[in-house]
């Protein structure tokens, strides 16, 4: 069997495994996926193994920026995010790519009534996972996006000195002030997981009730701002699209096919939700 893999720090409750070795066996493709625990310091001696030996891996916390000194070749997308997910072995050569913010955007098709285009958007964050949907929006042409973060000047640094034209910037209170105006609303930082379970990035309070509000997070299933958002009649997604779209466009990088993303969601919801 081929072997794929996913790597990180920690790694025990990734579902990647799960998610792929199902897809593996339902599209009849000899691969196995597994998990394995690397950290940075062990990150070279897996690489020059990995070269040999396996067939394409992903990448999580905290390997998504260290991995890239090890590649041989990064798509534009990836570098402009300046993190990868997703790695690729053709005979020995490592290309790398990123699959999470074109997977979170392809995962709002479950919720999406109108072309992203026409979508007012406020990503709230500007950390990792902030970075990857802002490129990801910019490179299927999506206009209008806000960045809002607890942090002004960490959101500021995420237009890398340019982009000051199609990126607007606001602090936490002037978006909750202005809300109203947002349609899609995406909720990128660790607020909601534990030990901040309990807490919110942003106050809802002028939340229209035909936004869209979305969570990066999926543990809890359903945080308390999406449950703030849905008892103001918004329509609520959480992670878990964005955790099956980045993994099927992974897969459909190693194998060229696209897997069945609906499937994957019932499994996962049945072990997650
Ligand atoms: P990731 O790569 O998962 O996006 P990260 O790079 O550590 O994680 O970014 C964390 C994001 O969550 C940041 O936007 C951070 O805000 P700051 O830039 O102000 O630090 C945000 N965040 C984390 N803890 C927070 C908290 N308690 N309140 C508000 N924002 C928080």
């Amino acid at each position: 069997k081929d072997q794929y893999y996913v790597i990180g720090q920690p790694i025990g409750h990734s579902m990647s495994p799960t998610m792929h070795n199902e897809w593996f066996g339902s599209n009849h493709i000899s691969g196995q996926y597994s998990a394995k625990e690397v950290g940075i310091t062990e990150l070279k001696s897996v690489m020059t193994e990995f070269r040999s030996t396996v067939k394409g891996f992903n990448v999580t916390a905290p390997l998504k920026v260290e991995i890239m000194q090890y590649l041989d070749e990064i798509d534009p997308l990836a570098k402009a995010i300046g993190a990868v997910n997703t790695v690729i072995n053709k005979n020995g050569k490592l290309y790398g790519k990123n699959t999470d913010g074109i997977g979170y955007c392809r995962g709002l098709s479950y919720v999406l009534k109108n072309p992203i285009e026409d979508e007012k958007i406020l990503i709230i964050g500007a950390g990792g996972a902030a970075r990857a949907i802002l490129y990801s929006l910019l490179h299927l042409g999506v206009k209008h996006i806000t960045v809002t973060n607890r942090t002004l000047e960490k959101a500021e640094d995420l237009l890398d000195g340019k982009l000051m034209n199609e990126v607007n910037i606001m602090s936490i209170s002037d978006a909750e002030e202005h809300l109203g105006h947002f349609s899609l609303i995406i909720q990128t930082t660790s607020v909601g997981m534990k030990p901040n379970e309990n807490s919110t990035p942003l106050a809802l309070t002028n939340l229209s009730p035909d936004a869209i509000v979305s969570d990066l997070i999926y543990s809890p299933f359903k945080t308390v701002f999406l449950k703030e958002a849905e008892e103001r009649n918004a329509t609520i997604q959480n992670g878990l699209p964005m955790f099956i779209y980045q993994g099927a466009l992974a897969f459909q990088e190693w194998t060229g096919i696209f897997p069945n993303t609906i499937d994957a969601y019932s499994l996962l919801e049945r072990k997650l939700g």
